[in-house]
């Protein structure tokens, strides 16, 4: 959506915050002896506190309030009996709807220590966020946001999840701008505009960057089951910086 009026913005700051919130409790929770479904439930009862809905539910049937990954499973894991244990990496996506307004946030993270290669990729995850945050305003293409997620992957020694995309958010959770590739796209011409609402998401991963479905019909795990991270802001453009709207 295009933030039109003061009150959509503000409407839109509050379901952005709730998600922010909601997904900073899930990680400050997520410890080696606590199930997936343990995490969800937490995560469903701050949303329900808020008079929130969880997003996947409300628009996919998605079978948990917040999306749990356990890499190499890295997008759409179900919240179930496995139980975090000391060095798992895993990802939470957040994503909710109130009073007709969607937000979306993520984030990676290693359960009860850390070792040097997951840091190193949880780091140059959240400095590809960073960079593309500094990308997203009005007048630039929108395919500048793919090349910068692509070109600071790779200074870092990553690659980006190509088949995992960023995209418009605001009154749907998935909406217009589509397939905001991770990725380069030069046939790619449209251009953000002044309150366009966006999720920005880049995947990085150690491996060669290609993805598939596991038996579930939902888990995405990398082909090569190496190792892969996700940040994610939802954000509105302006003529100089991002708004950024999941901020806790
Ligand atoms: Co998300
Ligand atoms: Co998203």
């Amino acid at each position: 959506m295009t933030v039109e009026t003061d009150e959509q913005l503000q409407r839109l700051k509050a379901i952005g915050r709730i998600c922010a919130v909601g997904l900073r409790k899930m990680l400050a929770a997520a410890a080696p002896g606590i199930s997936t479904r343990e995490l969800d439930d937490l995560g469903r009862s701050y949303l329900n506190s808020r008079g929130a809905q969880s997003a996947p539910e409300v628009m996919y049937q998605f079978p948990g309030a917040t999306c749990i990954s356990v890499t190499p499973v890295i997008a759409h894991g179900i919240p179930g009996d496995y139980v975090l244990k000391t060095g798992d990496l895993i990802h939470i996506d957040v994503s909710a709807e109130k009073d007709g307004y969607f937000a979306d946030t993520g984030a990676s993270m290693q359960v009860g220590k850390r070792t040097k290669d997951v840091t190193a990729l949880l780091e140059a995850t959240k400095a590809t966020l960073k960079k593309t945050l500094a990308a997203a305003k009005a007048g630039v293409l929108i395919s500048e946001l793919g090349r910068t997620m692509q070109s600071e992957a790779r200074a870092h020694g990553y690659n980006t999840i190509a088949e995992l995309a960023s995209h418009g958010i605001g009154r749907k959770l998935h909406e217009y701008p589509s397939d905001v590739l991770n990725v380069p796209n030069p046939r790619d011409k449209r251009v953000l505009t002044e309150g366009l609402v966006l999720a920005l998401e880049p995947f990085l991963t150690a491996g060669s960057g290609r993805i598939t479905e596991e038996r579930d019909g939902w888990s995405l795990r990398t082909l090569d089951r190496s190792i892969a991270a996700q940040f994610e802001h939802t954000i509105v453009i302006t003529q100089g910086k991002p708004i950024i709207l999941t901020q806790a």
